[in-house]
C-alpha cells in the first residue's frame, strides 16, 4: 500500500486536507424551491462541479472525489435515471478535453457494468487519456456503494489469495476502487442531511466531517473555503489524547 491506514498507522494530518469528497446533494430541492423541475437542479449542480474541480485545483488539493450517482439512486423515477446518465454523457463530451488541459486525472469509480457501453466506452477513454495527470486526481463516483465497494474488494482479496483464511486490513484495502487515493481527510456533504447514505464506508473512518444546509447547486468557492476552515479548526487525534498530541508540537 503506498498511503497510510488511519488505522493500523497514525496518518499525517495536513493543514489543507490532500482528499476532500463530497456528497452533492440537494439538487432537486434547489429546483423545487424555485418552481423548476428537478432536472434543472441537475443541471445547475454540473456547473457547480466545475467551479469546485477549479477551486480544489487552485488550492492544491490533489483529491476530490464526488458522489454522482449512488447503487440507490436507480430506485428514483425512470424519467430522473435517464436524464442523470444523459447528463454524465454530456458532461463527459464537453469537459474531458478541458480537464486534460488543466493536468486532471480522472477516474469514474462504481459498478460500471450496469451503465451502457457507450456510456462505459467513453468512460474507459476518459480515463485512458487523463491517466497520466498529476495536477487532481477528480474522482467521480457512479453506481458506487459503499457496500458494494467492500464487497467486491473482498471477492478479489479471496480470489488473490486462494485457500488463505486469515487476512489483514492492508490486504483487503488494496482491493477497494479507490486504492489509489489516500482515506478523504475531509468529508462534505450537502443539501442539510446528516448521513453518509452508503458512500465510502470504509475510507471515512477518521475524516472530518462537515455538514452544510446549502444545496449542491449554490455549494461555491467561498463554501468551499469555509468548510476547509472548519478542518482546520480541528484536532484530529485518531484515537490520541490531546495531550499526546500538544507534546508533538
Ligand atoms: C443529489 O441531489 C444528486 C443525486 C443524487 C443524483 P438530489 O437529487 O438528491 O436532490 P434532493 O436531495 O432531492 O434535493
Ligand atoms: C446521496 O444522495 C447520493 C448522491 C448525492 C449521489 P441521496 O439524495 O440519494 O441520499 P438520500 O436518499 O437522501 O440518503
Ligand atoms: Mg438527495
Amino acid at each position: 500500500m503506498i498511503f497510510k491506514s488511519s488505522t493500523k498507522t497514525v496518518p499525517d494530518a495536513p493543514q489543507v486536507p490532500c482528499h476532500v469528497a463530497i456528497i452533492m446533494d440537494g439538487n432537486g430541492r434547489w429546483a423545487t424551491r424555485r418552481m423548476l423541475p428537478r432536472v434543472a437542479g441537475h443541471v445547475k449542480g454540473v456547473d457547480a462541479v466545475r467551479d469546485i474541480v477549479e477551486a480544489c485545483v487552485d488550492r492544491g488539493i490533489a483529491y476530490l472525489t464526488l458522489f454522482a450517482f449512488s447503487s440507490e439512486n436507480w430506485r428514483r423515477p425512470e424519467e430522473e435515471v435517464s436524464l442523470l446518465m444523459r447528463l454524465f454523457v454530456t458532461a463527459l463530451e464537453r469537459e474531458v478535453a478541458k480537464m486534460h488541459a488543466n493536468d486532471i486525472c480522472l477516474k469514474v469509480v462504481g459498478d460500471l457494468s450496469r451503465f451502457d457501453v457507450k456510456l462505459r466506452d467513453m468512460i474507459a477513454n476518459a480515463e485512458r487519456r487523463t491517466a497520466n495527470n498529476k495536477r487532481l486526481t477528480l474522482s467521480i463516483c457512479a453506481n458506487y456503494g459503499g457496500r458494494w465497494d467492500i464487497m467486491q474488494a473482498t471477492r478479489k482479496m479471496l480470489e488473490a489469495h486462494p485457500g488463505v483464511t486469515d487476512f489483514t486490513e492492508e490486504q483487503l484495502a488494496e482491493h477497494l476502487a479507490m486504492a489509489y487515493a489516500p482515506e478523504p481527510d475531509l468529508f462534505i456533504r450537502t443539501g442539510g442531511e446528516q448521513r453518509i447514505s452508503n458512500f465510502l464506508l470504509w475510507q471515512l473512518a477518521y475524516s472530518e466531517l462537515y455538514f452544510t444546509e446549502t444545496f449542491w447547486p449554490d455549494f461555491s468557492p467561498a463554501a468551499l473555503d469555509e468548510a476547509i476552515v472548519s478542518y482546520q479548526s480541528r484536532e484530529r487525534r485518531f484515537g490520541r489524547t490531546g495531550d499526546q498530541l500538544a507534546q508533538k508540537k
